[in-house]
């Protein structure tokens, strides 16, 4: 049974806190000072650590700091009073696992520990996994040949068992999506519901109903009482897609929602509990949008329990020639067409592109060849590559770089563009750059071009 340890200064608290955990079969050690709670924890081995943050001497977040030096991997819940949430999020960042707000139920901290206990079971079993690699995970639709994203599979897989939140990140186009379902899927609560929501589509002033429903006569138009997604989602999963385009006040309810499992309905007064496990997705930084303060870190910290980030393309390139044949056999199953191969030459170009729309832009690609080839197999002429990246900035005069690049990848791009347009002749495309011949080769060196 796991060992916890318990820092609180109040006995009332200490005792109560010790008696609960001690009925659900946790082997319990309370202290009444962080100075106590840091020796015990330098001698006995430990699972998890609940701390109080206001303690006398030394308080808990200076404790957090001590304990995580002596050893990072135990997790740390918090307790902390309500109106300081500055300090929970400060907590957060030193490293707590998770905290709870004074007052809390018994029940909410016993969902945050077991969460917590879960997690590392699931770290440590991928950290060991990471290492031997020895099994191979396979997934029905998912090619996944290379390292990175078999290393994706193995987490997808330990935490598809748990109720944790998931948080997906990756560019567009890496398959978030597919990887969203597939943990749906493989957990148990494949037999549910699996509801996607996307933060985009939906105008901020629906966003609210969209989420959490409505009943009749909420506002105006509102003839009849509607469930919200979380409703419908109910023993199943729900995909909040573009995580970062949630307005601010819906950032407080999905908080709440969270924390605390239920919601109303707008105009409702009934209080509804929901068994919902939340997968989120985002193709931006969501820590850009932290710093910016368009994103609440607490939510933050809540969504972000398990990350998973989906590597693009052109770092598991190993996969393209596996991804063709899955692209191949499903086009030309839909076409009608007895396209089956590809030739070497234009398997080649493929490896060689640096697909910055990832794993949807060569599905895209695959299906125009496979409707252009005039035989049954693809030849290098069937294959059109976006001319790509001047164009794609072009369309978007309110952003200055392309979504999710960094200026780096923009000059990056900007090299093989040139490159391209040259049909390959070095000298001509460093004429284009304005760059001397041996300062192109430089570059391209470093962005892994071959020199010939
Ligand atoms: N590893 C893979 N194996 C097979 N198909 C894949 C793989 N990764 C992505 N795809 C396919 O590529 C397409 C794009 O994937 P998906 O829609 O999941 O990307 P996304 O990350 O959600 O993109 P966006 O950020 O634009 O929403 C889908 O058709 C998906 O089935
Ligand atoms: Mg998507």
């Amino acid at each position: 049974m796991p060992n916890i340890l318990i820092i609180e200064d109040e006995p009332k608290m200490r005792r109560l806190l010790e008696i609960s955990l001690g009925e659900d079969g946790y082997t319990v050690h309370t202290v009444q000072d962080a100075e106590s709670g840091l020796k015990y924890f330098q001698r006995e081995a430990l699972d998890l650590i609940v701390t109080d943050l206001k303690l006398p001497g030394m308080n808990g977040l200076e404790f957090l700091q001590e304990a995580k030096r002596w050893n990072a991997s135990v997790p740390i819940v918090v307790m902390t009073a309500y109106g300081t949430v500055e300090t929970a999020v400060e907590a957060m960042k030193a490293g707590a696992s998770d905290y709870v707000l004074k007052p809390f139920s018994m029940a909410e901290l016993r969902l945050v520990i077991s969460k917590e206990l879960d997690m590392q079971r699931v770290r440590e079993e991928n950290r060991s996994l990471k290492e031997a690699l020895g099994k191979r995970y396979q997934y029905q639709n998912i090619v996944a040949r290379s390292v990175k994203m078999q290393e994706v599979l193995a987490l997808v897989e330990r935490v598809a068992a748990t109720n944790s939140t998931v948080l997906l990140g990756g560019e567009s186009g890496v398959g978030k999506d597919l990887i969203a379902r597939a943990i749906h899927q493989n957990s148990r609560r494949a037999s549910g519901p699996f509801i996607k929501i996307n933060s985009t589509a939906i105008p901020d002033n629906l966003f609210e109903s969209e989420l959490f429903g409505y009943e009749k006569g909420a506002f105006t138009g509102a003839n009849a009482s509607k469930p919200g997604k979380f409703e419908l989602a109910d023993k199943g999963s729900l995909f909040l897609d573009e995580i970062g385009d949630v307005p601010a006040p819906i950032q407080v309810k999905l908080l709440r929602v969270l924390q605390e499992r239920e919601f109303e309905r707008l105009g409702g007064t009934k209080t509804l509990k929901v068994d919902v496990r939340l997968i989120a997705a985002t193709n931006k930084d969501l820590r850009a949008a932290l710093e910016q303060g368009t994103f609440r870190e607490d939510l933050y910290y809540r969504l972000n329990v398990v990350p998973i980030d989906i590597p693009p393309l052109r770092e598991h390139k190993e996969d393209i020639p596996d991804l063709v044949n899955h692209f191949l056999v499903r086009f030309t199953r839909e076409n009608g067409k007895q396209v089956q191969e590809i030739t070497p030459e234009a398997l080649k170009l493929l490896m060689d592109y640096h697909w910055p729309g990832n794993v949807r832009q060569l599905e895209n690609t695959v299906e125009r060849a496979v409707a252009l080839s005039a035989d049954p197999v693809i030849h290098v002429e069937d294959i059109s590559l976006d001319s790509g990246v001047l164009g794609r900035a072009a369309g978007s005069p309110a952003a200055l770089l392309p979504e999710g690049m960094t200026l780096e990848q923009w000059e990056d791009e900007i090299i093989r563009e040139a490159l391209r347009r040259a049909n390959g002749n070095k000298s001509q495309a460093a004429r284009m750059l304005g760059l001397s011949r041996n300062a192109l080769r430089y570059r391209l060196s470093k962005i892994g071009v071959p020199d010939d």
